[in-house]
């Protein structure tokens, strides 16, 4: 056992030195980590906005299932929702990309395996486009590839190009023509450019001022695109799992993982959460990890639950969701609906905000949480089926408690999301059970608002999900 644990060791820290080319006191998986802020910038929206973008985000989820199935092989265009990155219900993080550093706010995407900045052409080379989609204008903030002395393009003959990314253009001009992509969306919109690799600045956390550089980032440069879905964002953070994403990259240099905190998504918008990479000082076990081979513990306070990376659902992370009870009662929910062999399968999205249950989970989760607010008036409101008048004849709120919910993962963990995760505030003295039925056979997601005030750091390294209950006050 000591041998192979040995080896392990080995084999990371020689993947991340080969990786990183970093500075030598990079120091493996070492203890340093890097803090983002997440910031939310678009004005609140309404939970009906909020339904329909996620309505459109899962097109895109189920969408890309069926092509990483059936159409793997045919497809060189990787579809995306439209709405996905229009900025509600979505957190962005300050990136600086390039030498010198060339700043820029970006959606980070759990549903994403490709970073990508709106990116400003050389005036001869923008001219000569057979795109039809309009370029990206010079007065947006863009990033420059010709100002960054670090900046190196793909080529779309290298193995880089035609197989860790996915979405890159199957034509090749010629064998040194950049490495292109195109992105389709459900409603036609699009982006195009072409990949390269170049420098990120990043701040190391708990040391004012001290930024490390990750080098060789893959990055796409945005050259052009269509629709509504870019003008909140400058472009995407990658965190999806995969072979080039940001997420990837960074765990091996910060310690193979990366965590997020998410504040309430009511709280003031200048409430502030964080993604950081490496050990999180709030779910510190990096001191268990070096003295254990086997998987690490999770800290006290902490749940953890295996990790799924099944090619099947990346760049989304998998959970083994064992069942969900509501007031301490296992609903009987088919196991199927948690089998990723059998249609279902449930994963965690950053990005979409409702949670989404495939049809016999969601009909029984509401079942059981409408029975116990039975004997509250119910009200209309769009896009919910159960929603409930929370104001007595006096005025007040009501003094009903929501029945407590309960996630059961594999591993005995269980997330116990606080009540208004779920019972959602709709409108004043209205709250409205806070789930959407997704097709079935389908994934289940578990969205960002279920996902609030918890700690989630995913352990890309180990293949564990840990999480644990915060204010994430910082
Ligand atoms: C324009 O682009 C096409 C295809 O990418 C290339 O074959 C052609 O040589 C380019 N023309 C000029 C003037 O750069
Ligand atoms: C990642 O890289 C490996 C080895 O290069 C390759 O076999 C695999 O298909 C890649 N996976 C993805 C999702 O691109
Ligand atoms: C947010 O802003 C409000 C008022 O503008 C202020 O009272 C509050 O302290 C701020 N919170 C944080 C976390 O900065
Ligand atoms: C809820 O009930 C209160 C008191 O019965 C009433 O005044 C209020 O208008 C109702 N609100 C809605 C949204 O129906």
């Amino acid at each position: 056992m000591a041998g192979r644990c040995r080896l392990v060791v080995v084999v990371v820290v020689v993947v991340a030195a080969a990786l990183l080319a970093a500075a030598a006191s990079a120091g493996g998986s070492g203890g340093k980590s890097a803090r983002f802020e997440l910031l939310r910038l678009a004005p609140a929206a309404s939970l009906a906005e909020l339904a329909r973008m996620d309505g459109e985000r899962m097109a895109f989820i189920s969408s890309r299932g069926r092509r990483r199935t059936a159409e793997a092989a045919s497809a060189f265009a990787m579809p995306l929702s439209s709405g996905a990155y229009t900025g509600t219900g979505q957190y962005f993080v300050r990136f600086r990309v390039g030498t010198p550093a060339q700043p820029f706010l970006l959606v980070a995407d759990t549903g994403s395996d490709l970073t990508w900045v709106k990116c400003h052409r050389h005036p001869a080379a923008a001219k000569n486009t057979s795109s039809p989609l309009p370029a990206v204008s010079s007065h947006q903030r863009t990033f420059r590839p010709d100002k960054s002395r670090t900046w190196a393009p793909i080529p779309c003959s290298s193995a880089t190009c035609k197989e860790s990314l996915s979405f890159s253009l199957a034509a090749c001009a010629t064998p040194s023509s950049p490495c292109a992509y195109d992105y389709r969306y459900k409603d036609g919109s699009a982006a195009r450019g072409t990949v390269g690799t170049d420098s990120t600045t990043i701040a190391l956390s708990g040391r004012a001022g001290k930024n490390a550089k990750l080098r060789g980032v893959v990055l796409g440069c945005t050259t052009a695109y269509s629709g509504q879905s870019f003008l909140a964002s400058d472009g995407v953070l990658s965190l999806g799992y995969g072979n080039v994403t940001f997420a990837s990259r960074a765990a091996s240099r910060f310690g193979g993982r990366f965590s997020y905190c998410l504040v309430d998504h009511l709280a003031p918008r200048n409430a502030t959460s964080y993604l950081t990479f490496g050990p999180n000082p709030a779910l510190s076990s990096s001191s268990a990890d070096a003295a254990s081979c086997s998987s690490p513990a999770a800290p006290p306070g902490a749940r953890q639950t295996p990790l799924l990376l099944d090619h099947r659902t990346r760049p989304f992370y998998g959970v083994t969701v064992r069942g969900i009870s509501v007031a301490g009662e296992l609903l009987k929910i088919p196991r199927a609906v948690w089998d990723v062999e059998q249609g279902g399968g449930a994963i965690l999205d950053s990005g979409t905000s409702l949670t989404m249950l495939a049809k016999p989970a969601y009909r029984a989760v509401v079942a059981a949480l409408s029975k116990t607010l039975a004997g509250l008036p119910r009200v209309d409101m769009d896009p919910f089926d159960y929603c409930y008048n929370w104001t007595s004849p006096s005025g007040r709120d009501v003094d009903v408690a929501a029945p407590k919910l309960t996630v059961h993962f594999a591993g005995s963990s269980r997330l116990e999301p606080p009540a208004k995760s779920y019972v959602i505030d709709a409108a004043p003295g209205v709250k409205c059970i806070g789930v959407q039925e997704g097709p079935w056979p389908g994934l289940s997601v578990i969205g960002n608002i279920l996902q609030q005030e918890h700690l989630w750091e995913y352990d890309l390294k180990n293949r564990r999900l840990r999480f644990k209950r915060s204010r994430c006050t910082h």
